[in-house]
């Protein structure tokens, strides 16, 4: 049976991390890191994630502004909004829920926000720096995530066959950088799949570690995992269950009881990697805050 990687522990245990951080900002350079999110549109599972990322973000000691803006928002009255946060020596770090509803040019939209705010790392400039393997900007905040939870769990990916199920902007591209790096902690071998991959199966069958995030409920059966695999679930899914409370219930892209049986460490969800996505979040923006009183 599978160890459990408590992403609610690490994640708990880095937020604490944070927030003796920003308290020692506060009494030695008198500044409090600030975090903007802006949602537009009323997406329910966006309007939780902004809700829990602002609540977090206040429990840490930080600043934190909410803009809520209606589903029919024109992309200028958007721009002109990150512009004023770009300026807002209060905020530290700006992040515009995705995805934004379809008359919103999402590109145009990243290309406007501050690359020294961008605590997504969704802007050009930072995803290069990533690529590149340098420390300066920041990490996508799940693949961040999902390095962070390996290296508190003492699982090393240097040498070992890193596949990943996924190609998003979001998650399975930014994954592929982060674990193949030259870097302590990386180092891995990586195998990107998705949805054209003929026989994903096989592939799956040789990772030493695999990182699910294709988004579709319980796709990783315990047929396409390796005895002592490593088992990262990025998915989250709502399925429909009439004994559940709200009529739904929240899985991920791996069949979790089937594959505990065979890895030798997996990620559960809910309670995995969700709650690193924040930590880390709120972590960029406490180096954003720090880069922005010592500019060197
Ligand atoms: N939507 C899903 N995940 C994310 C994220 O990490 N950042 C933003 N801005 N939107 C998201």
């Amino acid at each position: 049976m599978a160890n459990l990687i408590d992403g609610k522990r690490i994640a708990a245990e880095i937020n604490a991390e944070t927030a003796g951080a920003v308290a020692e900002l506060g009494c030695r350079h008198g500044v409090q890191p600030g975090l903007a999110v802006v949602l537009v549109g009323q997406n329910p599972a966006s309007q939780v994630y902004v809700n829990m990322k602002a609540k977090r973000t206040l429990e840490l000691g930080m600043y934190s502004e909410k803009h809520e803006l209606p589903a029919d928002t024109g992309q200028t009255e958007l721009l002109a909004l990150i512009d004023k946060l770009n300026c807002d020596p209060k905020i530290h770090g700006i992040l515009v829920q995705s995805p934004p509803p379809p008359q919103i040019d999402e590109r145009q939209v990243v290309l406007a926000i501050d690359p020294g705010k961008d605590v997504d790392c969704f802007h050009p400039f930072n995803v290069g720096k990533m690529l590149i393997g340098d420390q300066d900007g920041f990490f996508p905040c799940t693949p961040y995530g999902v390095m962070v939870l390996m290296q508190r769990c003492g699982i090393d990916p240097s040498g070992r066959h890193a596949v990943i199920a996924g190609r998003s902007n979001i998650v399975g591209k930014p994954m592929m950088a982060l674990l193949m790096q030259k870097a302590a902690g990386a180092n891995a071998t990586v195998t990107v799949c998705h949805s054209r991959t003929p026989d994903i199966r096989e592939h799956c069958l040789r990772a030493d570690i695999l990182v699910a995030a294709i988004g579709k409920p319980e796709f990783i059966g315990g047929d396409m995992v390796k005895p002592g695999a490593v088992v990262i679930d990025v998915g989250i899914n709502r399925i429909e269950d009439a004994a559940a409370k709200r009529g739904y219930r929240l899985v991920g892209d791996v069949a979790f009881e089937q594959v505990e049986k065979k890895a030798s460490w997996i990620t559960p969800v809910p309670g995995g990697v969700g709650p690193m996505t924040i930590a880390m979040l709120l972590q960029n923006t406490l180096k954003a805050c720090r880069a922005s009183c010592s500019p060197d």
